[in-house]
Order: structure tokens, then C-alpha cells, then sequence
């Protein structure tokens, strides 16, 4: 108790501490031997190249180090070092350790709030930063951060390539922040509140023309500017989920011919047209699941999407309808879900036929590369359309839990679709459809037989007790001549076998009628 108020104190000390002074006087935390509270590791590759890692995590560290391991020699030239301190507790960034090597820093949970701008001018190889999870805002983030050292009449580049700013808050960027890391291909922004992008941003993500994978899912978007796409010819994975986006942004074709992976799950959006995806002539995965607006994809939606391989369009739970036909021109096709959506239905003609080399023709596969075809969670209609449909397709037979079953017509409700064959199905028509439902419960549910049923348990019941009236009669009768005594046990049977009776416990006079019959006759 007493260490973590002592902790707590040093930190509002140093809170103190830093909100006054410069932060040219912070300290460093001690590097002697350091590789034995942090991790420190070393392993070198083929060509001889060598990597380091120095791994600092949980460390209650409140600062970063002032120079690297003695373990990691003199010379970083053609040297890999990983650097992680995350989960600590470094509220200031200070400027990292200098080295040539290939850097990758990382300080995630760290609960950075400023940064000691230049803050990456002595590691000018630095490649991967990840600072996502602290509490970083747009004040904080300068494109001083960024610079590199300056030479003659100019501030030379860092060699960024990688920046994970995810979960921090920032609601804008400022609009040079990225003019110092011109080799910027990957950028997450995730989980920020931007709301709105703002005219700086928006020059601020134009400007990093080489990214290749933009990250920009739960930031509260509800639009992304034609602008930005002008500018990113080179994006190849663009993640707008978890946005207020009410339908796939304007001209988002500009990057079409670059763009492979579009994650558009978790929006608002009601339909999508025959516009949504033209000029996506590259596109190979597309996620459009987890939007609970989504009511309808007009037909002709994913002709222009020749090249997808993976279409993922699950748990859109007012989806009713899904045009599979127009996905026949993906030939590459490998993944489709569409899973818990609201569909009864799908609809793929057998269009295309094989012919093999001894000239018979046979049915071709319209999609020969798929192999995983989720459709559990539809309430499936369960017609021959449905069936022929899933045959044609090859649906893989998936274990009971996660295989789809038919919700109507209700005499194949819970039946796994992959147990019901097209022949059996088809072989039902439409007009017999009301002698099909009366013969499909099992005899015993039928209404004659359970009639019949009724009549004889009831003679049955009758003559057992009949029976039983009389013997008992024809016993009282011999019992008082034979003996002139009255034995009681015998009453109390007849009497329990009458109380029974008169609560309609028929059963157990059938059955005792009769026993009483077997034992005396
Ligand atoms: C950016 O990448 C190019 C090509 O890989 C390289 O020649 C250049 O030095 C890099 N820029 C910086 C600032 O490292
Ligand atoms: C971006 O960051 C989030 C949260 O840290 C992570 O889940 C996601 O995978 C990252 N995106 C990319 C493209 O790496
Ligand atoms: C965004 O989508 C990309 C690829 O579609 C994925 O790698 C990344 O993890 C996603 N980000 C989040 C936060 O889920
Ligand atoms: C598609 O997006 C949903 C919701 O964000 C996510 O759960 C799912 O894993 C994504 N699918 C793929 C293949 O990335
Ligand atoms: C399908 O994949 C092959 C091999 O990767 C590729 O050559 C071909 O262009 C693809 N077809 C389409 C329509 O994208
Ligand atoms: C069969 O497929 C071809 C292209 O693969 C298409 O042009 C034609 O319209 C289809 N026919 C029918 C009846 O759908
Ligand atoms: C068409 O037939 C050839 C050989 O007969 C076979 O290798 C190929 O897999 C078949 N294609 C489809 C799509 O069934
Ligand atoms: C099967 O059901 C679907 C949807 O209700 C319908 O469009 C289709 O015509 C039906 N097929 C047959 C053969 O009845
Ligand atoms: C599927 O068919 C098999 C054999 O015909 C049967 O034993 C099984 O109970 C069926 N499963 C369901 C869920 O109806």
C-alpha cells in the first residue's frame, strides 16, 4: 500500500515537475545493466545481419532509455533493433536513444500524453512505430516530431513506414504532420475521435502519397473526402468500419485500380446500387457484414468486381434478399459468408458447362476455387430452387452446429440443409403441397388414428372396469359363502381401484382390472 501511494506521489511529482520545466533536464532511466530488468536479446540471420531486442514491458518505467545496451555493441549499421516498453508508465516521450539501426519502438498502454519534439531525430532508420492506446491529441502531434536531423538548410527525413497512432485522441491532424516521413505506406488512426475530417486532415492524409494500408475504422467519420483518394494512388487497404458512412464514399474509384481490401463492415448503410463498387477493377476482399440498416443489394452490385476473391456479407440482419447470380463473373471466388443474415432464399443458375475430352458435358462449378460457403443462421425457405441452388454450388459439409438448417416450410424446419438432396425436394409439387403437409406428421399424430386410439382406450377402459365390478361381486358372493367372513384387504383394493377411478386415473384401473382378472381366473 505505502509503495503505491509513494508511486502515486513520485508521479504527481513528476506531473509537476514537467508542466513547469523544460524537458531538456528529464531524466533517462538507468541503462546499467538494464539486461537484467528488461529482456534483452540478440540473434543474427544468414547474411549475418544482426537483430536485437530490448524488451521493457510491465517495468513500471516512467522514462525511456538514454542510450542502447552495452550488449548491443558500438557499430548498429546493417543492425535490426525491437524495442518495446509497453505497459509502463511514461507520460512524456523523450527524444529516443540514438542508433543507425532499423528501428522498431513501440510503447503501447504507455499513458503518453507529450512528446519531446524532435523526437525521432536521432533515429532516422526508425521503420515501425506503434504508440496506439495512450492518450495522445492533436496538440501534442507536430509534424516537429517527425523531423530528422537538419542539415544545411533543411530538416532531412525520417524513414517511417509503419505509424499505429490507434486509440488515442486525436480529432484532427495538423496538415504538414507528415511532410518529414515522405516512405509512409502504413497508418492506423483507428478508435480516434475525428467525427469530422477538417480541411487540415484532410491535406494532412493526402499528402502521404505512398501509404498503401490506411486504418481509419471507429473514428466517428460519416464521410471521407474525394480528395484524399485523388491523392492515395498507391492504397491498396483502405478500413472504414465501425463509421456513420450512410453509403460507400464519392469517387472511390480514384484508387481503383490500386485498391485490394475495402472493410466498409459495421456503417449505416440501407443499400448498396450498381454505382457502389464500380471501378474497384482490383478489388479482391470486400467486408460489407455487421450493418444493421442494410436492406438490399440491387442487382448487376458486384459485376464489377471481377477480381474478388473473399466477400464477406455476414450478420446484416434486415438483408432478405442476396442477387448470388450477379457474383458469377468473380471467377476467383474463394470465401463467401453470408451468414445470419435475413435471407430465405438464393438463386444460382447452372449456366456454365464443361465439356471433358470424351465430349460429354457436364456441369461446371461456378466458382471452382471456393472453399468456405458460410450460410448458417438464414431462415432458409427450403424449395428445390434452394437446394438445386446449394448443390450446384457444392456447399462443404459443415459440422451440425455451425451447418444452416431450413426454417420453412415447417415440415423441413431444423432440417440441415446439406441432409435434403434436390431429387427428394423437387420430386414435391407445389399443387400436392397440402397432401404433403397431412401425410408428413408420423401415423400417431394423425387425426383418424388418434380418434381410433381414443375409442379403444375408452372400450377398453369400460370393460376392464366392468370386469373388475363383476368379479369383485362374484368374489364378495363366494367369499361370505365359503366363509361367512368378509377379509378387509380385499376392500381396500376395490375401494382404491374406485378412488382411482373417480380421479380419471384410467391407467391404473386397466391395469389392476386386469390383474385382478389374471390372478383369479
Ligand atoms: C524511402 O524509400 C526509398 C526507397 O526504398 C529509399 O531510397 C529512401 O532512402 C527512403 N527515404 C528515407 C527518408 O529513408
Ligand atoms: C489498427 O489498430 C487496431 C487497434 O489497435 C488494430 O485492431 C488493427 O488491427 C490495426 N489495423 C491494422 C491495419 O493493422
Ligand atoms: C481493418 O481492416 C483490416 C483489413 O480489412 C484489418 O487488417 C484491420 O485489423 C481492421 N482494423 C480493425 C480495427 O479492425
Ligand atoms: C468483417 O468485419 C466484421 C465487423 O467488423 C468483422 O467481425 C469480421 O471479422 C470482418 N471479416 C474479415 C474477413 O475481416
Ligand atoms: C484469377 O486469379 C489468377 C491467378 O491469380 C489471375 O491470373 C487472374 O487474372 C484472376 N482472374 C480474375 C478475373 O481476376
Ligand atoms: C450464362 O453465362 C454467360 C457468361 O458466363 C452470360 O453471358 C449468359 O447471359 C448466361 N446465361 C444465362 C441464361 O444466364
Ligand atoms: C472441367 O473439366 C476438367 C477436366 O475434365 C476438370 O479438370 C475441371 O476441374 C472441370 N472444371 C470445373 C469447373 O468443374
Ligand atoms: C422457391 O422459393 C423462392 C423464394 O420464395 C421462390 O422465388 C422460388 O420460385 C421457389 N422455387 C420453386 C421451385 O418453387
Ligand atoms: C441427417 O440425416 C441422417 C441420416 O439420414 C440422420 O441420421 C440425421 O438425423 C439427419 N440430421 C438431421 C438434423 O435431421
Amino acid at each position: 500500500m505505502d509503495y503505491k501511494y509513494m508511486l502515486l506521489f513520485l508521479t504527481l511529482g513528476a506531473i509537476a515537475a514537467l508542466s513547469g520545466a523544460q524537458h531538456e533536464n528529464i531524466p533517462y532511466e538507468d541503462v546499467n545493466d538494464i539486461c537484467e530488468t528488461c529482456v534483452c536479446l540478440t540473434a543474427h540471420d544468414g547474411d549475418k545481419r544482426y537483430h536485437h531486442l530490448l524488451s521493457c514491458t510491465l517495468k513500471r518505467f516512467k522514462h525511456i532509455l538514454s542510450r542502447w545496451p552495452e550488449e548491443f555493441g558500438k557499430n548498429h549499421n546493417s543492425v535490426d533493433i525491437v524495442a518495446t516498453f509497453s505497459y509502463n508508465n511514461i507520460e512524456l516521450l523523450q527524444q529516443l536513444p540514438a542508433t543507425d539501426a532499423k528501428l522498431t519502438f513501440s510503447c503501447r498502454h504507455c499513458g503518453i500524453k507529450y512528446l519531446q519534439e524532435p523526437t525521432f531525430i536521432d533515429v532516422p532508420n526508425i521503420r515501425r512505430l506503434d504508440l496506439s492506446w495512450n492518450e495522445i491529441t492533436s496538440d501534442v502531434l507536430t509534424p516537429g516530431v517527425f523531423r530528422g536531423p537538419y542539415r544545411v538548410d533543411h530538416y532531412e527525413p525520417i524513414d517511417l513506414v509503419d505509424l499505429d497512432l490507434s486509440h488515442n485522441k486525436l480529432h484532427a491532424l495538423d496538415k504538414k504532420l507528415f511532410e518529414h516521413t515522405p516512405n509512409l505506406t502504413k497508418l492506423n488512426l483507428s478508435y480516434n475521435d475525428f467525427t469530422v475530417f477538417n480541411a487540415p486532415t484532410i491535406a494532412a492524409l493526402s499528402s502521404v502519397t505512398n501509404l498503401q494500408d490506411l486504418d481509419l475504422s471507429y473514428t466517428a467519420i460519416k464521410t471521407v473526402s474525394a480528395s484524399i483518394f485523388k491523392s492515395l494512388v498507391n492504397l491498396r487497404i483502405l478500413n472504414l468500419s465501425g463509421n456513420q458512412l450512410t453509403a460507400v464514399p464519392d469517387k472511390l474509384q480514384l484508387v481503383g485500380s490500386s485498391l485490394m481490401a475495402l472493410n466498409l463492415a459495421e456503417n449505416p448503410i440501407e443499400r448498396f446500387t450498381e454505382q457502389s463498387f464500380i471501378g474497384l477493377k482490383s478489388l479482391q476482399s470486400l467486408n460489407i457484414s455487421d450493418m444493421p440498416a442494410l436492406k438490399a443489394i440491387d442487382k448487376r452490385v458486384f459485376t464489377h468486381l471481377e477480381t474478388l476473391r473473399r466477400l464477406d456479407c455476414a450478420h446484416n440482419p434486415k438483408l432478405v434478399e442476396f442477387d448470388l447470380e450477379g457474383l458469377s463473373h468473380c471467377s476467383n471466388l474463394t470465401n463467401l459468408d453470408i451468414s445470419y443474415c435475413a435471407l430465405t432464399t438464393i438463386f444460382v443458375i447452372a449456366n456454365v458447362t464443361n465439356k471433358s475430352e470424351t465430349g460429354e458435358t457436364t456441369l461446371a462449378k461456378p466458382w471452382p476455387h471456393l472453399h468456405t460457403f458460410e450460410t448458417v443462421g438464414n431462415p432458409w425457405y427450403c424449395n428445390c430452387t434452394l437446394i438445386q441452388s446449394m448443390e450446384y454450388i457444392g456447399l462443404p459439409q459443415g459440422s451440425a452446429d455451425s451447418a444452416a438448417r431450413c426454417d420453412t416450410p415447417y415440415y423441413f424446419a431444423g432440417e440441415l440443409i446439406s441432409n435434403l438432396t434436390s431429387q427428394q425436394i423437387c420430386s414435391l409439387r407445389i399443387p400436392k403441397k397440402f397432401k404433403i403437409v397431412e401425410e408428413e406428421p408420423p401415423r400417431f399424430l394423425r387425426k383418424r388414428y388418434i380418434i381410433l386410439s381414443v375409442i379403444t382406450a375408452a372400450v377398453v377402459v369400460s370393460v376392464g372396469v366392468l370386469i373388475g365390478f363383476a368379479i369383485a361381486a362374484i368374489r364378495r358372493r363366494l367369499k361370505r359363502d365359503d366363509f361367512g367372513v368378509e377379509p378387509i384387504r380385499y376392500t381396500s383394493v376395490r375401494s382404491s381401484n374406485l378412488s382411482a377411478f373417480s380421479h380419471g386415473n384410467t391407467n391404473s384401473i386397466v391395469v389392476n382390472g386386469n390383474g385382478a382378472t389374471n390372478g383369479n381366473l
